[in-house]
Protein backbone atom coordinates (compact mmCIF):
# COMPACT_ATOMS: atom_id res chain seq x y z
CA UNK A 1 0.00 0.00 0.00
CA UNK A 2 1.38 3.25 -1.07
CA UNK A 3 0.67 6.70 -0.23
CA UNK A 4 0.83 9.85 -2.69
CA UNK A 5 1.20 13.44 -1.79
CA UNK A 6 2.21 16.62 -3.66
CA UNK A 7 5.85 16.44 -3.77
CA UNK A 8 7.01 13.17 -2.56
CA UNK A 9 10.51 12.12 -2.64
CA UNK A 10 11.21 9.67 -5.29
CA UNK A 11 14.67 9.44 -4.82
CA UNK A 12 17.00 9.60 -1.87
CA UNK A 13 20.46 9.06 -2.39
CA UNK A 14 22.63 9.34 0.93
CA UNK A 15 25.74 10.31 -1.39
CA UNK A 16 24.02 13.53 -2.34
CA UNK A 17 23.19 13.90 1.48
CA UNK A 18 26.07 13.45 3.40
CA UNK A 19 29.04 16.04 4.51
CA UNK A 20 32.19 15.26 4.32
CA UNK A 21 33.32 16.86 7.58
CA UNK A 22 31.07 14.25 9.44
CA UNK A 23 32.08 11.29 7.01
CA UNK A 24 35.67 12.34 7.58
CA UNK A 25 35.07 12.05 11.76
CA UNK A 26 32.90 8.96 11.11
CA UNK A 27 36.00 7.11 8.91
CA UNK A 28 38.31 7.55 12.12
CA UNK A 29 35.66 5.82 14.33
CA UNK A 30 36.37 2.88 14.27
CA UNK A 31 39.84 4.13 16.48
CA UNK A 32 37.97 5.35 19.34
CA UNK A 33 37.77 3.33 22.87
CA UNK A 34 33.95 4.06 23.15
CA UNK A 35 31.54 2.64 20.14
CA UNK A 36 28.36 5.11 21.39
CA UNK A 37 28.60 8.37 18.54
CA UNK A 38 26.61 11.65 19.50
CA UNK A 39 26.11 13.61 16.25
CA UNK A 40 24.75 17.16 15.81
CA UNK A 41 23.41 17.43 12.63
CA UNK A 42 20.21 17.24 10.50
CA UNK A 43 19.11 13.63 11.19
CA UNK A 44 19.19 13.16 6.99
CA UNK A 45 22.64 15.22 6.64
CA UNK A 46 24.23 12.38 9.76
CA UNK A 47 22.67 9.17 8.56
CA UNK A 48 23.54 9.53 4.95
CA UNK A 49 27.19 10.68 6.27
CA UNK A 50 26.47 7.78 8.24
CA UNK A 51 25.82 5.39 5.46
CA UNK A 52 29.41 6.69 3.47
CA UNK A 53 31.63 6.13 6.05
CA UNK A 54 33.65 3.26 7.45
CA UNK A 55 31.59 3.76 10.86
CA UNK A 56 29.01 1.63 9.47
CA UNK A 57 30.88 -1.52 8.52
CA UNK A 58 32.33 -0.69 12.18
CA UNK A 59 28.58 -1.22 13.11
CA UNK A 60 27.57 -4.00 11.04
CA UNK A 61 30.59 -6.10 12.39
CA UNK A 62 29.54 -5.36 15.38
CA UNK A 63 25.87 -6.89 14.59
CA UNK A 64 24.55 -4.02 13.19
CA UNK A 65 21.62 -1.57 14.25
CA UNK A 66 19.38 -3.73 16.02
CA UNK A 67 16.90 -0.99 17.49
CA UNK A 68 15.37 2.07 16.02
CA UNK A 69 13.98 4.49 18.27
CA UNK A 70 12.61 8.13 16.82
CA UNK A 71 10.20 10.54 18.08
CA UNK A 72 10.27 13.11 16.00
CA UNK A 73 8.22 16.57 16.27
CA UNK A 74 4.45 15.73 16.02
CA UNK A 75 3.64 18.68 13.39
CA UNK A 76 2.31 20.70 16.19
CA UNK A 77 2.74 23.58 14.00
CA UNK A 78 4.17 25.67 17.07
CA UNK A 79 7.88 26.26 17.95
CA UNK A 80 8.88 24.18 21.05
CA UNK A 81 10.02 25.82 23.89
CA UNK A 82 12.91 25.61 26.75
CA UNK A 83 11.46 25.14 30.01
CA UNK A 84 11.89 27.19 33.07
CA UNK A 85 13.31 29.90 31.74
CA UNK A 86 12.82 34.00 31.43
CA UNK A 87 13.71 34.59 27.92
CA UNK A 88 11.93 32.51 25.26
CA UNK A 89 14.20 30.10 24.03
CA UNK A 90 13.34 27.62 21.31
CA UNK A 91 14.50 24.01 21.95
CA UNK A 92 13.42 23.01 18.30
CA UNK A 93 11.21 24.38 15.74
CA UNK A 94 8.01 22.08 14.76
CA UNK A 95 6.01 24.10 12.05
CA UNK A 96 7.19 22.68 8.25
CA UNK A 97 5.79 26.01 6.79
CA UNK A 98 2.32 24.76 8.01
CA UNK A 99 2.58 22.17 5.05
CA UNK A 100 1.59 18.35 6.32
CA UNK A 101 3.73 17.58 2.91
CA UNK A 102 6.71 19.25 3.63
CA UNK A 103 6.19 17.65 7.32
CA UNK A 104 5.71 13.77 5.66
CA UNK A 105 8.45 14.48 3.12
CA UNK A 106 11.21 14.98 6.48
CA UNK A 107 9.62 11.95 7.78
CA UNK A 108 9.56 9.46 4.39
CA UNK A 109 13.12 10.61 3.78
CA UNK A 110 14.41 9.71 7.33
CA UNK A 111 12.57 6.32 7.39
CA UNK A 112 13.38 5.43 3.69
CA UNK A 113 17.09 6.28 4.85
CA UNK A 114 17.02 4.46 8.20
CA UNK A 115 15.11 1.46 6.90
CA UNK A 116 18.33 1.11 4.89
CA UNK A 117 20.46 1.30 7.92
CA UNK A 118 18.85 -1.29 10.23
CA UNK A 119 19.88 -4.87 10.76
CA UNK A 120 18.15 -7.91 8.89
CA UNK A 121 16.54 -8.71 12.40
CA UNK A 122 16.16 -5.20 13.64
CA UNK A 123 13.16 -3.53 15.28
CA UNK A 124 11.75 0.36 14.29
CA UNK A 125 9.80 2.25 17.26
CA UNK A 126 8.08 5.23 15.81
CA UNK A 127 6.55 7.34 18.32
CA UNK A 128 4.37 10.09 17.29
CA UNK A 129 0.67 11.01 17.89
CA UNK A 130 -3.20 11.53 16.62
CA UNK A 131 -2.03 14.62 14.26
CA UNK A 132 0.38 12.49 11.75
CA UNK A 133 -0.15 8.73 13.24
CA UNK A 134 -2.45 7.40 10.77
CA UNK A 135 0.01 8.87 7.44
CA UNK A 136 3.00 7.69 9.21
CA UNK A 137 1.72 4.40 9.52
CA UNK A 138 0.58 4.15 6.07
CA UNK A 139 4.25 5.30 5.28
CA UNK A 140 5.71 2.35 7.24
CA UNK A 141 3.70 -0.03 5.48
CA UNK A 142 5.07 1.14 2.54
CA UNK A 143 8.81 0.80 3.33
CA UNK A 144 8.74 -2.00 5.86
CA UNK A 145 5.44 -3.76 4.68
CA UNK A 146 2.16 -4.01 6.31
CA UNK A 147 2.98 -7.91 7.26
CA UNK A 148 5.66 -6.32 9.46
CA UNK A 149 3.72 -4.05 11.73
CA UNK A 150 5.03 -6.06 15.41
CA UNK A 151 2.61 -3.48 17.50
CA UNK A 152 0.58 -0.60 17.54
CA UNK A 153 1.37 1.30 20.86
CA UNK A 154 -0.83 3.59 23.00
CA UNK A 155 0.79 4.99 25.86
CA UNK A 156 -1.51 6.89 28.03
CA UNK A 157 0.16 9.96 29.00
CA UNK A 158 -2.87 10.91 30.91
CA UNK A 159 -1.31 14.32 31.34
CA UNK A 160 -4.47 15.78 33.72
CA UNK A 161 -6.17 18.64 32.34
CA UNK A 162 -9.06 17.96 30.10
CA UNK A 163 -11.22 20.16 27.61
CA UNK A 164 -14.38 20.42 28.15
CA UNK A 165 -15.18 21.08 24.64
CA UNK A 166 -14.16 18.43 22.54
CA UNK A 167 -12.30 14.84 23.74
CA UNK A 168 -9.09 15.64 25.27
CA UNK A 169 -6.28 13.65 23.46
CA UNK A 170 -4.23 11.46 26.39
CA UNK A 171 -2.01 9.20 24.65
CA UNK A 172 1.04 8.79 22.26
CA UNK A 173 1.11 6.12 19.13
CA UNK A 174 4.36 4.16 18.99
CA UNK A 175 4.16 2.00 15.72
CA UNK A 176 6.47 -0.93 15.70
CA UNK A 177 8.16 -2.56 12.60
CA UNK A 178 10.74 -5.15 12.43
CA UNK A 179 12.32 -5.72 8.97
CA UNK A 180 11.42 -9.66 8.60
CA UNK A 181 9.99 -12.60 9.99
CA UNK A 182 13.27 -12.63 12.57
CA UNK A 183 13.22 -9.92 15.55
CA UNK A 184 14.08 -9.62 19.20
CA UNK A 185 10.76 -9.53 21.56
CA UNK A 186 12.36 -10.62 25.33
CA UNK A 187 8.65 -11.52 26.71
CA UNK A 188 10.56 -12.12 29.83
CA UNK A 189 11.51 -9.16 30.68
CA UNK A 190 10.67 -7.84 34.00
CA UNK A 191 10.50 -4.68 32.59
CA UNK A 192 7.52 -5.68 30.25
CA UNK A 193 5.08 -6.73 33.43
CA UNK A 194 2.90 -4.10 34.78
CA UNK A 195 1.33 -4.85 38.44
CA UNK A 196 -2.53 -6.95 38.45
CA UNK A 197 -5.51 -5.07 39.03
CA UNK A 198 -6.77 -4.90 42.57
CA UNK A 199 -9.51 -7.15 41.60
CA UNK A 200 -7.61 -9.54 39.84
CA UNK A 201 -5.70 -9.90 43.07
CA UNK A 202 -8.65 -10.31 44.90
CA UNK A 203 -10.47 -12.84 42.57
CA UNK A 204 -7.73 -15.24 41.39
CA UNK A 205 -4.73 -14.72 43.74
CA UNK A 206 -5.83 -16.04 46.76
CA UNK A 207 -3.31 -18.97 47.48
CA UNK A 208 -0.25 -17.85 49.92
CA UNK A 209 2.84 -19.80 49.49
CA UNK A 210 5.32 -20.95 52.73
CA UNK A 211 6.53 -17.91 52.38
CA UNK A 212 3.53 -15.48 52.15
CA UNK A 213 3.45 -14.97 48.64
CA UNK A 214 0.50 -14.51 47.10
CA UNK A 215 -0.39 -16.59 43.87
CA UNK A 216 -2.36 -18.51 41.44
CA UNK A 217 -2.78 -21.68 39.79
CA UNK A 218 -4.05 -22.19 35.88
CA UNK A 219 -4.18 -25.53 34.30
CA UNK A 220 -3.13 -25.22 30.51
CA UNK A 221 -3.25 -29.00 28.70
CA UNK A 222 -3.77 -30.96 32.10
CA UNK A 223 -0.48 -28.97 33.32
CA UNK A 224 -0.47 -27.30 36.30
CA UNK A 225 1.47 -23.86 36.21
CA UNK A 226 1.83 -21.54 39.19
CA UNK A 227 1.49 -17.10 38.89
CA UNK A 228 2.72 -15.18 41.68
CA UNK A 229 1.06 -11.79 42.10
CA UNK A 230 4.60 -9.89 42.81
CA UNK A 231 5.84 -10.41 39.37
CA UNK A 232 2.79 -8.86 37.52
CA UNK A 233 1.56 -9.98 34.04
CA UNK A 234 3.35 -8.91 30.63
CA UNK A 235 1.85 -5.61 29.23
CA UNK A 236 -0.28 -6.05 26.00
CA UNK A 237 -0.32 -2.54 23.63
CA UNK A 238 -2.39 -0.06 25.92
CA UNK A 239 0.38 1.33 28.43
CA UNK A 240 -0.80 2.89 31.59
CA UNK A 241 1.72 2.09 34.02
CA UNK A 242 4.52 5.03 32.79
CA UNK A 243 3.95 8.26 33.83
CA UNK A 244 4.76 11.43 31.41
CA UNK A 245 5.11 13.15 35.06
CA UNK A 246 8.27 11.26 35.34
CA UNK A 247 9.91 13.35 32.48
CA UNK A 248 7.50 16.47 32.73
CA UNK A 249 7.31 17.64 36.40
CA UNK A 250 10.39 19.49 37.93
CA UNK A 251 9.96 17.62 40.98
CA UNK A 252 11.28 14.30 39.62
CA UNK A 253 14.77 13.65 39.44
CA UNK A 254 15.06 12.96 35.44
CA UNK A 255 13.29 16.31 34.27
CA UNK A 256 15.64 18.60 32.47
CA UNK A 257 13.53 21.90 31.15
CA UNK A 258 13.59 20.37 27.22
CA UNK A 259 9.96 20.00 26.06
CA UNK A 260 9.04 16.78 25.01
CA UNK A 261 11.27 14.94 27.17
CA UNK A 262 10.31 11.25 27.59
CA UNK A 263 10.68 8.95 30.71
CA UNK A 264 13.25 6.85 31.15
CA UNK A 265 11.05 4.15 31.96
CA UNK A 266 9.31 4.49 28.81
CA UNK A 267 12.43 3.71 27.02
CA UNK A 268 13.55 0.95 29.12
CA UNK A 269 10.83 -1.12 28.60
CA UNK A 270 11.32 -0.79 24.33
CA UNK A 271 15.15 -1.46 24.56
CA UNK A 272 14.82 -4.21 26.71
CA UNK A 273 12.16 -5.33 24.57
CA UNK A 274 13.42 -5.11 21.60
CA UNK A 275 17.75 -5.53 21.77
CA UNK A 276 20.12 -7.44 23.40
CA UNK A 277 22.84 -6.03 25.58
CA UNK A 278 25.82 -5.27 23.85
CA UNK A 279 23.52 -4.35 20.51
CA UNK A 280 23.54 -0.83 18.48
CA UNK A 281 20.42 1.09 19.28
CA UNK A 282 19.93 4.57 16.83
CA UNK A 283 17.83 7.73 17.56
CA UNK A 284 18.28 10.17 14.75
CA UNK A 285 15.81 12.97 16.98
CA UNK A 286 17.47 12.30 20.40
CA UNK A 287 16.55 15.04 21.73
CA UNK A 288 17.18 15.23 25.92
CA UNK A 289 19.04 12.11 25.07
CA UNK A 290 16.42 9.81 27.27
CA UNK A 291 16.85 6.74 24.45
CA UNK A 292 20.58 6.90 24.66
CA UNK A 293 20.87 7.32 28.57
CA UNK A 294 18.51 4.34 28.92
CA UNK A 295 21.00 2.53 26.42
CA UNK A 296 23.88 3.04 28.13
CA UNK A 297 21.88 1.94 31.83
CA UNK A 298 21.02 -1.39 30.27
CA UNK A 299 24.37 -1.81 28.56
CA UNK A 300 23.51 -1.55 24.71
CA UNK A 301 25.78 0.50 22.52
CA UNK A 302 23.88 4.10 20.91
CA UNK A 303 24.21 6.42 18.16
CA UNK A 304 22.25 9.60 18.79
CA UNK A 305 21.42 12.29 16.17
CA UNK A 306 19.63 15.67 16.61
CA UNK A 307 20.04 19.03 15.31
CA UNK A 308 19.70 21.40 18.36
CA UNK A 309 22.03 22.93 20.18
CA UNK A 310 19.94 23.09 23.08
CA UNK A 311 19.53 19.10 22.36
CA UNK A 312 22.50 18.30 22.50
CA UNK A 313 23.73 19.96 25.47
CA UNK A 314 21.02 18.64 28.13
CA UNK A 315 21.99 14.96 26.15
CA UNK A 316 25.62 15.88 27.14
CA UNK A 317 24.87 16.76 30.72
CA UNK A 318 23.20 13.44 31.54
CA UNK A 319 25.90 11.07 29.76
CA UNK A 320 29.03 10.19 31.63
CA UNK A 321 32.18 10.81 28.73
CA UNK A 322 31.90 7.36 27.16
CA UNK A 323 30.85 8.42 23.76
CA UNK A 324 32.78 10.18 20.05
CA UNK A 325 31.33 13.34 19.67
CA UNK A 326 30.91 14.85 16.00
CA UNK A 327 29.66 18.37 15.43
C1 LIG B 1 10.02 15.20 20.26
S1 LIG B 1 11.67 15.74 20.38
C2 LIG B 1 12.53 14.30 20.95
C3 LIG B 1 12.49 14.18 22.44
C4 LIG B 1 13.30 13.03 22.99
N1 LIG B 1 12.69 11.76 22.70
C5 LIG B 1 13.53 13.16 24.49
O1 LIG B 1 13.21 12.24 25.27
O2 LIG B 1 14.03 14.21 24.89
C6 LIG B 1 12.13 15.85 18.69
C7 LIG B 1 13.58 16.20 18.43
O3 LIG B 1 13.83 16.11 17.03
C8 LIG B 1 14.84 17.05 16.70
N2 LIG B 1 14.78 17.25 15.24
C9 LIG B 1 13.74 17.70 14.51
N3 LIG B 1 14.05 17.72 13.19
C10 LIG B 1 15.32 17.25 13.10
C11 LIG B 1 16.20 17.04 12.01
N4 LIG B 1 15.84 17.27 10.74
N5 LIG B 1 17.43 16.56 12.27
C12 LIG B 1 17.83 16.30 13.56
N6 LIG B 1 17.03 16.49 14.63
C13 LIG B 1 15.79 16.96 14.41
C14 LIG B 1 14.48 18.26 17.53
O4 LIG B 1 15.59 19.11 17.70
C15 LIG B 1 13.99 17.62 18.83
O5 LIG B 1 15.03 17.56 19.77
Amino acid sequence: MNLYWKNKPEKIDPSLLSDKKIVDKLNVYPNQKTKNILIRSDNKVGISSLINSNAINEINESGGIKLIYIDPPYFTEKSQLMKKTKKEIIAYKDIYNHSLEEYLNEIYIQIKLLYSLLSDDGSIYVHVDYRTSSYIRIILDEIFGYKNLRGYLIWNIDNGAKSKKFWSNQHNDILVYSKSNKFIFNSSSKLLKTDFSESSLKTHFRKKDSEGRAYRERKINSKSYKYYAEDGKLVGSVWNDIKSMEANSPLMKEYTTYPTQKPISLLSRIISASSKKGDFILDTYCGSGTSLITANNLNRNWIGIDQSENAIKITKSRLDNNYYEII
